[in-house]
Formats: structure tokens, C-alpha cells, sequence
């Protein structure tokens, strides 16, 4: 952030009313405007950032006059951002980082494991603080506390430490990383799962909560979608309140005026001007709404049909809620080919392994570090919903008690609801919007793809798989054993180009 106050003398800009020497507030513009106001021993200068908010304010300066700002400079917008960069938190208590920190604006407001390296090589070379490196994202937090200084997980993988409660009927058990996972190990006392998550990035974010739409999913929270990777908060102001909590480390809560900024700030943050329009026209109940999608070529244009066809059914993008994010509905509502909310594309470690020989579909395997996340849980099934199915009967009633081997248990840490595949919680997480996809490396929840081809090869043996699971109705999408299933319709080899060429318009 830049700033400037001078003292004695005009600006060339003086006596401009504010509104006239303003650039308009065009994220991304990288110019500043300067403005400065009169008084009668000379002149304040403000410079004004890309979005037309004042970079300090004259008034929290002692003996200043405060300047005559438009509101919109001063507004939530400009106190928003302010507060999204801001690493002392005056009166809050924080351990030093901001929300720039880890949604870093230079990286498309999130964190790529390139930058984190680079990051703490700077930190080491420098000696300068960077409070991207807490304790509490060390990997050896939980047995060294405050001295904790492994941050593989930071830089070798971008992931960031989240500490979710274990419902009653889940408990974690005490055989560590080990795969598998021996039999005879038992229950731990812990309360709590750490879980290694990506940092998502915060643009489009005023359309990618919960958006009432169907499908819904059958339990809670936030059965229409909602903020983080598992969809578990309903409102940016919350999702802040719990960033400051827990990544941010405040020990006094901020007053509501300061989420609602914040929020204020992310909410007027997209990917593109198209998305923002699109934003626009859904908050004002606009029917049609319009198609982001800039002209096309042949090739993008073919990548667009078979992005319908395969991918369309869950990020959305053409029907519905074309928010990216809010799955297509199939069929009608209510009925069994209706798709349903949350998924589990097979990102968590460690992948499945085919047991037939020659094997129908390989995944990439994991990397170490990444494996190094991986824990046993034990779930036991109490037959009531919502926390367990009816268990213990005959088939299709599951066993009452349940392990599974896991980085990620996704929304069963929300609900401790077992039943594996279709209908359960295990590993299902929200859909994410794609729009700036091309933008945003690695992918998913855990960035184990770190281009947007190997995204696409994992999706070619998440597809083979689903085929080699049910070859007479692959059922990617549904629950099992409804009719008539939803047919999964893979991209082929040959169309791999054409889908690539169009996600990078997205
Ligand atoms: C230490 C790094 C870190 C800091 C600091 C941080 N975040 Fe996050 N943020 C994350 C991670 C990791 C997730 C995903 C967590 C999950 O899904 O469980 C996330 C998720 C989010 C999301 C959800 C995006 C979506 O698409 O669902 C929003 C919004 C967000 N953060 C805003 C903020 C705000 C506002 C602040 C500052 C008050 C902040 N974050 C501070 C790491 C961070
Ligand atoms: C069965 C539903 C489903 C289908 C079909 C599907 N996705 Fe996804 N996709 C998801 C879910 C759920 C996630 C989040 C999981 C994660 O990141 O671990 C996701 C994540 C992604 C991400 C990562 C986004 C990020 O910011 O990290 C990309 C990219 C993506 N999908 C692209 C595609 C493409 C391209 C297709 C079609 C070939 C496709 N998806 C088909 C459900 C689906």
C-alpha cells in the first residue's frame, strides 16, 4: 500500500471536486488517483488505490482535517478491504496475519504451495516476520505447540491446517498415517480432526453460497450449498467470524459492522467482469439470465458441449443456477434422476487401487506429503438418522460399525452420517464454481492436481471407475439402485483438448 501526505502546497488536483478526480473503481486497474483537499495551511494527500478507496485516513492522522472522500471511498467496500489486508487487528487480539495472507490477491486470492515456498525462503533469507507461518499450520503443531516449525504441509502442498469437531459416533484411531490401517488399533481420545485444506479463493464468493436452489441435500448444514470446501457456513460474515477465530487467532470478537464490511468487500470481488454482470442480473431477478460465456471458436465451442455433457451435471453452467457452482437438475425435482448436492470425486488420499488385473482404472497415486494427512476414523452407525442408517439387518443394511482411511472425511465431520457412496457423507464436498479456473492452480480440495490436465486425467479415471463399479448403469450422480439411473457420459481422449481449450475461457 502506498501513501502519501504532503504538507504546504496544492496538488495539481486541488479544488477537483472528489468525484471528478477519481478513476473509477475498476478492480484490477493498477493506477492510483491522487487527491488532496485544501486547508488553510496547505494540503493533505490522499492516494487513492485501484478501487478509489483512500489508502489512509487523513482523519485517524492527529491534527488533520478529515478530507471531503465520496462516500463510496469510505464506504464498506473500501473499509471492507482495508480490513481484508489488515494484520494488526487493533483490539482484537490476532497472531499478525491478515486475510491477504492466505487469499493472497497476487495469486488470484488464494495460496499456490509456489508462493508459500517462496514465501518462507524470503522469511529465512530476510529475517522479516511472515505471518503465513504460525504454529498452528505447522505440521508438528500438535506435539510441539508454539515451537512447531514443519511447515511441509504449506509449502510442499499449500494446505492449511483445519480443525474440525469429531461428531459423537466418530472417533479417530490410533494407528497415525499408517495404510493400512491395522485392525487391532484402537479408539483415541481426540476430540478433534485436523484436516489439510486448500485455500479457496474468495472471488464470485457473492454467488457461491448457499443458493436455496434444488437440489437439496437431504441433512444439514446448508443442505442448498454454502461457504467452505464442505459447504458447512451459511453466511460470509460467519465464515469470517471463524477465519479470524481460528486462522487469525483473535481472542475478542469483532463488532458485526466489521464482518458486514468485510463481506461488503468480498462480495464485489468476481473473476471477470461477465461473472460480476451475471452476479448483477441474479440479484436483481433477471429471467433469462445471461450466458457468461465470451465468443467462442470452434474448438472452445466443441469443449463447451462436451463441458455439458460431462462436467455440466455438477458445476452447473447452463441451466439452473448458472453459478458454476449449483448442480444442473436432471429430470424433475423430486423424482430419482434428480442429481443431488455433494460429491465425492475420489480427491482424497489415499485414491482406490482396481484389484482386477490388467486394472480398469489407475489414479494418480498420492504424493508422501500428502499421504502424511491421511488418518483412520471409526464410525459407529446408531441406526437413527440423523447421525446413522439402520444397521446390523441383511443387505443393503450396513455394518453397525464402520472405518475408513481418509485425508479428507468431508461433510461426515459435519453430520457423522456413515453410509459409504451414494447416499452418505463420507469425502462429499460442496462443487466448486470453475469460472477463472484457468487461473487458479493446483486443483482441488487438497491440490493434488497441479494443472489443469492432470485435473482432467484424474476426472478420466474417476469416470472409468464409475463405469467399472456399475458397467450396466454407471451411477456417478444418484443414489443406488434408483430407476432409471443417471447415465454418466465421460469425455473421451479425443475431446480432452477442446474441454481444456474452453475451461480457459472460462
Ligand atoms: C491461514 C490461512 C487463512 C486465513 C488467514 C484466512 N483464510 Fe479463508 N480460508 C482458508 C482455508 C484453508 C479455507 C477453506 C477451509 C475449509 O474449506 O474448511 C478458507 C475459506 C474461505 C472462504 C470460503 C470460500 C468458498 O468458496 O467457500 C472465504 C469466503 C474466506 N476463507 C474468507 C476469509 C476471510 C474474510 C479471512 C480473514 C478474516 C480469511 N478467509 C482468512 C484459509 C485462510
Ligand atoms: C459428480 C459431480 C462432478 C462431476 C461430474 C465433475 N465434477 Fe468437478 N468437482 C466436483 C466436486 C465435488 C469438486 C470438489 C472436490 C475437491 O476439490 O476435492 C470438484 C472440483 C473440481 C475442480 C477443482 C476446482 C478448484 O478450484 O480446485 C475442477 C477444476 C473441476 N472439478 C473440473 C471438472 C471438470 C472439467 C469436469 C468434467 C470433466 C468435472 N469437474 C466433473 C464434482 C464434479
Amino acid at each position: 500500500m502506498r501513501r502519501s501526505r504532503r504538507r504546504g502546497g496544492c496538488g495539481p488536483l486541488c479544488g477537483v471536486p472528489a468525484r471528478r478526480a477519481l478513476l473509477p473503481a475498476l478492480p484490477g486497474l493498477l493506477a492510483a488517483a491522487v487527491l488532496c483537499a485544501c486547508g488553510g495551511d496547505g494540503a493533505e494527500t490522499v492516494v487513492l488505490d485501484e478501487d478509489g478507496c483512500a489508502l489512509a485516513s487523513p482523519a485517524s492522522v492527529p491534527g488533520t482535517q478529515p478530507l471531503p472522500l465520496a462516500s463510496h471511498q469510505v464506504g464498506a467496500f473500501c473499509r471492507g478491504k482495508a480490513r481484508f489486508h489488515d494484520r494488526q487487528l487493533q483490539g482484537l487480539g490476532g497472531n499478525g496475519r491478515a486475510c491477504a495472507d492466505c487469499h493472497s490477491p497476487a495469486d488470484h486470492f488464494q495460496l499456490s504451495p509456489a508462493q508459500a515456498q517462496a514465501r518462507l525462503a524470503a522469511m529465512a533469507a530476510t529475517g522479516i516476520d511472515d505471518p503465513l507461518f504460525r504454529a498452528i499450520d505447522a505440521d508438528d503443531f500438535r506435539s510441539r505447540g508454539a515451537l512447531a516449525r514443519d511447515f511441509s504441509n504449506l509449502t510442499l502442498n499449500g494446505l492449511v491446517r483445519v480443525s474440525l469437531p469429531l461428531p459423537p459416533n466418530v472417533k479417530l484411531l490410533d494407528c497415525g498415517a499408517t495404510v493400512p490401517c491395522p485392525a487391532t488399533a484402537q479408539a483415541t481420545t481426540e476430540t478433534h480432526a485436523d484436516i489439510w485444506r486448500a485455500v479457496p479463493s474468495i472471488l464470485d464468493s457473492r454467488i457461491t453460497g448457499p443458493d436455496g436452489q434444488a437440489p437439496a441435500w437431504p441433512r444439514g448444514p446448508n443442505a442448498s450449498g454454502g461457504y467452505q470446501l464442505d459447504g458447512r457456513i451459511d453466511t460470509l460474515q460467519n465464515q469470517a467470524l471463524s477465519a479470524l477465530r481460528s486462522h487469525a487467532g483473535i481472542s475478542t470478537d469483532p463488532p458485526q459492522q466489521w464482518l458486514d464490511d468485510l463481506a461488503a468487500f468480498q462480495q464485489a470481488r468476481f473473476s471477470s467482469p461477465a461473472v460480476q454482470r451475471l452476479a448483477d442480473a441474479m440479484g436483481a431477478g433477471t429471467s433469462p439470465l445471461p450466458d457468461l460465456d465470451p465468443v467462442l471458436d470452434t474448438l472452445e465451442s466443441a469443449g463447451k458441449r462436451v463441458f455439458e455433457r460431462a462436467c455440466g451435471q455438477c458445476h452447473g453452467n447452463g441451466g439452473a443456477h448458472p453459478s458454476g457452482s449449483a448442480p444442473i437438475r436432471q429430470g424433475q425435482a423430486g423424482t430419482p434422476t434428480a442429481l443431488v448436492r455433494y460429491h465425492d470425486i475420489l480427491t482424497a488420499c489415499p485414491r482406490p487401487v482396481d484389484t482386477a488385473s490388467p486394472p480398469r482404472f489407475a489414479f494418480a497415486p498420492c504424493s508422501a506429503a500428502q499421504m502424511r494427512n491421511v488418518r483412520s476414523y471409526e464410525i459407529t452407525n446408531s441406526g437413527v438418522a440423523p447421525s446413522g442408517t439402520p444397521c446390523g439387518g441383511a443387505a443393503p443394511q450396513l455394518a453397525c460399525v464402520t472405518r475408513i482411511t481418509t485425508s479428507d472425511p468431508g461433510r461426515l465431520l459435519l453430520t457423522g452420517y456413515p453410509a459409504a457412496g451414494g447416499p452418505g457423507d463420507i469425502q462429499k464436498m460442496d462443487i466448486p464454481s470453475l469460472r477463472g479456473v484457468s487461473r487458479s492452480a493446483p486443483y482441488f480440495s487438497n491440490n493434488t492436481a497441479a494443472t489443469l490436465e492432470e485435473m482432467l486425467e484424474h476426472y478420466q479415471q474417476f469416470f472409468k471407475r464409475v463405469q467399472a463399479q456399475n458397467p450396466a448403469a454407471p451411477l456417478l450422480t444418484t443414489q443406488p439402485g434408483v430407476t432409471p439411473p443417471v447415465i454418466d457420459r465421460p469425455f473421451t481422449e479425443a475431446e480432452a483438448g477442446a474441454l481444456l481449450a474452453y475451461l480457459r475461457r472460462l
